[in-house]
């Protein structure tokens, strides 16, 4: 099948849309384990980009898991599934000059890396959320730690599943000695260059 599709060529561009909304598109991907904040980071720095006139979106794991991907698991599979198709979704939303914001555990390197080369490096901005899983079961905000911890839910990230926490990323976010508002200001700031078109 895939042999006998044409992409159809259309005439407004990634480049339209971006001189039209004055500013750059890309992904600004949040990684880190349930519960360590990287949604209420995400929503705090899609405010401050909505004030400025910035045209955002916030896809969360949360949301897509009940629509779109509300056929996965959480095995290592179907999370490798969720994140390529979220990737897909964001690279549309790129493609139609949004500045995406993704809040997902993504616990596997290579699918993070998958997501760089769907999306393209330079679209890319990795913001890891290392908050320690002593701390996330500590808040347990949904209560998931607890149930992981009495068996009732497995592959819970960070208790019976891996996080392989990123190397390199551009930005990290220690929510144990940092405030929200701190490390809003820090990503903001490292994204401002990038939002504007000569770069
Ligand atoms: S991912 O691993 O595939 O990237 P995703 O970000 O979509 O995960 O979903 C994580 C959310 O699902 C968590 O914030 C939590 O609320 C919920 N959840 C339910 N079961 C699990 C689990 N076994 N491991 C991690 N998160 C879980």
């Amino acid at each position: 099948m895939k042999d006998h599709i044409t992409p159809h060529s259309y005439q407004i561009s990634n480049q339209d849309r971006n001189e039209a909304y004055k500013h750059n598109s890309f992904l600004l991907w949040f990684t880190g384990l349930s519960g360590s904040g990287k949604s209420t980071i995400a929503n705090v720095v899609e405010q401050e980009l909505f004030k400025i006139g910035i045209k955002t979106y916030t896809l969360d794991g949360d949301n897509i898991r009940k629509g779109i991907n509300n056929d996965l698991t959480f095995s290592p599979e179907d999370r490798t599934e969720n994140i390529r198709r979220i990737a897909e979704v964001a690279n549309l939303m790129i493609d139609a000059g949004l500045v995406v914001l993704a809040a997902f555990v993504s616990p596997y390197k290579k699918d993070r890396q998958n997501i760089r080369t769907i999306v393209k490096d330079v679209n890319f901005v990795e913001v890891f959320i290392n908050t320690s899983v002593e701390e996330c079961e500590r808040r347990d905000v949904k209560g998931l730690y607890k149930k992981a911890r009495a068996g009732e839910i497995k592959n819970m990230t960070g208790i019976s599943a891996p996080y392989e926490a990123p190397e390199n990323p551009d930005i990290e976010i220690k929510t144990e000695v940092e405030t929200v508002e701190d490390a809003v200001k820090r990503i903001v700031d490292y994204i401002t260059p990038k939002l504007s078109r000569q770069l």
